[in-house]
């Protein structure tokens, strides 16, 4: 790709949308250091409590920031942007994040950027590689389960989302269920480990086109479990882990099902998937198996770079820095920040 800025451009990533305090710093494509302040709190409420996550932010944001800089080497003045989650998110949570962005920016006089979460969850598969385009995206988060067609780096519609819950959603109020630990996501992947994923069979939702539905699949293992707890005080621990098996098969097998579905409708030869869930090994080794199956390039970031993190912000920073999209200190945080209303193909 060609340097549209002719000098070396260090970006300093900031993202604070829900539980993860993270600050990354890119030099050009280069990810320098990305620090993740996980917030562990949230574990003993089994789900994020808005709250505390912002207090949390606030107390971790200046240590993060300390680390992240002495790992990439740098000073503080060698900055060019700060680049920022503007949403989607908490309220409370991306506050934070944007006040620090912006008092940064004030004290170093350098431009701010804002950065729409999801497509930096999407620009994630920039890191590291060179993805070739058109691609579509599947991206699986807390919040979001949504397709995209990305036509480049700057041009990327929404061609499907979720109707209801979301795949990572799923995972965490299936944990939570089964009485297993906030984020659910590992949880269900570790014990999974141990299960037979064919022990239940839980119906795949019928929903037109390329968008999904999770919540009647919730409702289908909520019944279950319930029926399974009549019988016993409480679950062996064989049954828990075939739970665990078959519920990550059947999110899985949903996800895979529409993503092969948008690549016959879009006819395209590139796909990436991205967030959280995109950590999940199982769903990775599926893609594999997509690669073959459909004859297709495929793209997975990093498991540090799937989840929340400050390096897909600094990323998406940097696009937005060679296109000299800066953003007025006045500018506020959209806690239900669209996609769409922010790209257009
Ligand atoms: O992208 P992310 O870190 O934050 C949001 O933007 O929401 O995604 C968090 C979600 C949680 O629902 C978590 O349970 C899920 O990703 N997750 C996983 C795994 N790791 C995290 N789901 C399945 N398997 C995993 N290994
Ligand atoms: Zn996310």
């Amino acid at each position: 790709m060609i340097n549209k800025v002719n000098k070396d451009i260090i970006i300093l990533g900031i993202e604070t949308s829900c539980d993860d305090t993270s600050i990354a710093i890119s030099k050009n494509k280069k990810i320098l250091s990305n620090i993740v302040a996980n917030q562990l709190v949230h574990k003993k409420y089994g789900g994020v409590v808005p709250e505390i996550a912002s207090r949390e932010h606030q107390k971790n944001i200046i240590p993060t920031l300390s680390l992240a800089l002495k790992q990439a080497g740098i000073s503080i003045n060698m900055i060019d942007a700060i680049a920022f989650t503007r949403g989607p998110g908490l309220m409370g949570a991306l506050l934070v994040g944007s006040s620090f962005a912006k008092s940064i920016s004030l004290a170093l006089k350098k431009p701010l950027i804002e950065v729409n979460h999801m497509e930096a969850h999407v620009l994630a598969n920039c890191i590291d590689e060179e993805p070739k385009f058109p691609l579509i995206c599947l991206t699986a988060s807390g919040g979001h389960t949504q397709l995209v067609f990305v036509k480049d780096v700057n041009n990327i519609k929404l061609i499907g989302e979720t109707l209801d819950d979301s795949a990572g959603e799923t995972f965490d109020k299936c944990a939570k269920m089964l009485k297993l630990n906030y984020p659910g996501g590992p949880e269900i992947e570790k014990h999974a480990l141990h299960g037979n994923p064919y022990a239940f069979n839980f119906t795949i939702p019928k929903v037109n086109g390329l968008d999904f539905s999770f919540s009647g699949l919730k409702t289908n293992i909520r019944r279950l479990i319930e029926k399974e707890l009549k019988n016993n005080s409480s679950l062996p621990e064989s049954k828990k882990s075939d739970l665990c098996a078959s519920i990550q098969h059947t999110i899985i097998k949903i996800l895979i099902k529409k993503l092969e579905l948008a690549i016959t409708k879009y006819n395209v030869t590139n796909i990436a998937i991205s967030g959280g869930v995109a950590s999940n090994q199982k769903f990775r080794n599926e893609i594999k198996l997509l690669k073959n199956r459909a004859q297709v390039e495929i793209y997975i970031p990093k498991k540090e770079y799937s989840t929340d993190n400050g390096a897909m912000i600094a990323i998406t920073g940097y696009y937005k820095y060679q296109n000299k999209e800066f953003t007025n200190l006045n500018i506020d945080v959209k806690p239900r920040y669209k996609l769409d209303n922010l790209l257009i193909l």
